[in-house]
């Protein structure tokens, strides 16, 4: 294993050879190899180390509260696997600290897990000790997950480097949403992805829990929810209170989502006379179509609701309480005469309409103790400014909300189940530089939110589409604004998807494992080639193609495929580079990536004629080979100090355009790197090019 992250890191180390410069981070920092994500928001590198070594150990002083020893033990456990060396402190125990330890823990008092909780922490390493100070445990937490992500290796041994960090977040909600309703999540996906929300220091898990496809948490007043609308697959009030409590130990709070009064088709499989039009209702197995809701007209909704919301506000600790309020279509409403004639005079719209119903449940839930937040769509004349509401359809809504008064979160380009490139998440700032917004607005806007939902994974290939995605969104709503050079986010991405493999996390394991099946042999080496250049296909586009339902099987090509294509992320990098400084040694490298390109297909597209599940993709390893030897010609041109013909460069046109297809829903995506060489060829100068780099060119746009 040591081995292995001494390989990876000196691989790491040299894909960043050429200086990146970020907008706020000093080049010398960037590239003191320093893997730390969220970066913090003050960094002082020193001369020396702390040598990790048997006799390290970790004592607490002050008032640590219940989370500190148990992440202190988790921490030295961590650290023993890393490195191999076991250490003679097993356990952080409640006994007194001593102040000799080789980490000592200051904390002034045990906090509480609450948004806009004091979360600061600073660091201190030198080369005799480390102190973590932080007002509360769960600044200690965080600065925990530093402290591990500080750990390096040299030849001479595992160490830390001598460093001073002071550290907060810039934004209090740091959240993660996973819908378990359109594919159920089970207790150790659930727990595994908190793990790794802690290690990237986010503090709210919101669990989409009932939708149009499934009913996903017991209700002992109203056990027909699960029984009749679950698929005998939902959480038992037992199992959430263990998700609640692991949570909780990691600092992270649990906000449950009932999507209302829409998205409602799993209350209505046992409760179809609270909905607007006649039953019978079933689970959907497929995604979209139509929207039953609730009918606010029926005084039984109310009651129903209430006695729901009560029981699960005595479930859940966390004082919030997600009641949804999406994609109404208002068509029931419109084709029901009761509600019709419910509404006159005073209702006018559909709009109206839902408003009351949300004020309805707002006036229940804030009597259970509890605040409501909901989508965009509840920003309606006359909502309780004590709603918070959650951008998901754009940044206006963010902004209207928290000018009016309402607390917000923004989800919209944190849609990570979209697949967009991290980079498009990873610059999606909640209050981008520049924006004019007077600081009562501004404390208003509380954060955002990573959204997975769940049509198109399953167990098995969620972790995939969270990770290590959500770290850099975590990174966004952590750290300072003006740390965003995407170059730079992307190598230290690559280390921190191989820390959260150690966390338990399968986004890399269950890649192989899946690919290993569609080749029908353990040998995929050149499937994995081609699988870090492909990416599955953007957006909506898969769900569209209307083939998706519940029960489908997702163990295909581009279940595998992920929205960091690493090689192909690499490649377009190096050409950015080479286009602004055309040294020999990027174009080595470019030269040698081409080549091994080339010099793969004959394995890969054998393995594709054996295996049926595979035949799809023959078109992308065609495409791969054909540009790469394009891209070859290129660089060639370029060596000859020749402009290539404009000829030549008509005639790859026919590639180009057949690259640029999706095969087996997925794309090439080291397409515009090798596109970027002809050009560069056709001018035929290694002219010095704007200094603009893809990631941020989409930022402006
Ligand atoms: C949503 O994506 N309908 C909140």
């Amino acid at each position: 294993m040591a081995k292995l992250i001494l390989v990876v890191f000196a691989l790491a180390l040299s894909l960043a050879s050429v200086p990146a410069f970020a907008d706020g981070v000093p080049a010398p920092l960037q590239q003191a190899g320093l893997n730390l994500m969220p970066w913090p928001a003050h960094v002082q590198l020193h001369e020396g180390r702390l040598a990790l070594t048997q006799q390290f150990d970790i004592a607490v002083t002050g008032h640590p509260g219940p989370r500190v020893h148990d992440a202190a033990t988790r921490l030295l456990q961590h650290l023993q696997r890393r490195s191999g060396i076991a250490f003679s402190q097993h356990a952080v125990t409640a006994s007194p600290g001593d102040k000799q330890a080789q980490l000592v823990i200051n904390v002034r008092r045990p906090g509480v897990l609450k948004i806009g909780e004091d979360e600061s922490y600073s660091l201190h390493i030198d080369s005799r000790q480390a102190v973590l100070t932080a007002e509360d445990g769960l600044g200690v937490l965080h600065g925990l997950q530093t402290f591990q992500q500080l750990l390096q290796s040299d030849p001479t041994g595992y160490y830390l480097p001598a460093i001073d960090i002071r550290d907060k977040p810039r934004f209090q909600w740091r959240g993660l949403m996973i819908d378990v309703a359109r594919h159920f999540q089970p207790v150790d996906v659930i727990e595994r992805n908190l793990r790794g929300m802690a290690a990237v220091k986010m503090n709210v898990l919101h669990l989409h829990l009932s939708d149009n496809q499934g009913f996903r948490i017991e209700s002992k007043v109203f056990p027909e929810l699960t029984e009749q609308g679950s698929d005998g697959q939902y959480y038992t009030q037992d199992q959430i209170k263990q998700i609640i409590q692991y949570a909780d130990e990691r600092g992270i709070i649990v906000v449950p989502e009932f999507d209302l009064p829409a998205h409602a088709v799993s209350f209505f499989v046992s409760h179809p006379e609270l909905a607007s039009a006649p039953g019978p209702y079933h689970l959907y197995t497929r995604f979209g179509g139509k929207n039953p809701a609730f009918d606010p007209s029926n005084p039984e909704t109310y009651v129903f609701l209430g006695r729901f919301f009560k029981e699960m506000a005595g479930l859940f600790p966390a004082p919030y309480i997600h009641i949804g309020g999406d994609e109404n279509p208002g068509t029931q409403w419109n084709n029901n005469p009761v509600i019709q004639a419910y509404m006159q005079p005073s209702i006018t719209s559909n709009e109206a309409l839902q408003t009351q119903f949300i004020q309805k449940l707002a006036a229940m839930i804030t009597a259970d103790g509890k605040q409501i937040i909901g989508w965009d769509e509840i920003l309606q004349p006359g909502l309780e400014k004590s709603a918070i509401i959650q951008s998901w359809r754009g940044k206006d809504s963010l902004y209207q909300a928290a000018r009016e008064g309402h607390r917000t979160i923004l989800s919209n380009g944190y849609y990570i189940d979209l697949l967009y490139p991290t980079s498009d998440n990873y610059l999606n700032d909640p209050i981008p530089p520049g924006t004019h917004l007077k600081r009562s607005v501004r404390r208003n806007i509380l954060g955002g939110e990573a959204e997975m939902w769940s049509e198109l994974v399953r167990p098995g290939t969620i972790d995939s589409r969270i990770w290590p995605t959500t770290a850099a969104i975590a990174e966004r709503l952590w750290s300072p604004q003006d740390v965003r050079d995407v170059a730079w986010m992307y190598k230290r991405l690559y280390l921190v998807n191989l820390q959260l493999e150690d966390l338990g996390l399968t986004q890399i394991r269950n890649q192989g494992a899946l690919l290993r099946q569609l080749a029908g042999q353990h040998e995929i080496e050149p499937l994995q080639m081609l699988v870090d250049v492909i990416s599955p296909v953007r957006g909506y586009q898969r769900m569209a193609t209307g083939n998706y339902t519940t029960h489908s099987p997702l163990a295909s090509i581009v279940d595998a495929a992920t929205a960091n294509p690493w090689a192909a992320i690499r490649f377009n990098e190096w050409v950015d580079r080479f286009v602004d400084h055309p040294d020999a040694d990027t174009e080595q490298k470019i030269r040698l990536q081409l080549e091994g390109w080339i010099a793969n297909d004959p394995a890969l597209e054998a393995l594709i004629d054996r295996s049926p599940d595979l035949h799809s993709v023959k078109p992308l390893a065609q495409s791969l080979v054909t540009l790469s030897k394009i891209g070859l010609q290129a660089l060639d041109y370029l060596d000859r100090k020749q402009a290539a013909p404009r000829a030549w460069a008509r005639g790859t046109t026919t590639d180009f355009l057949q690259a640029r297809e999706s095969a087996a829903e997925t794309k090439l995506r080291m397409v515009d790197g090798i596109e970027q060489l002809v050009v560069m060829a056709l001018k035929g100068e290694r002219s010095s090019g704007s200094g603009v780099t893809r990631g941020e060119e989409k930022n402006g746009g």
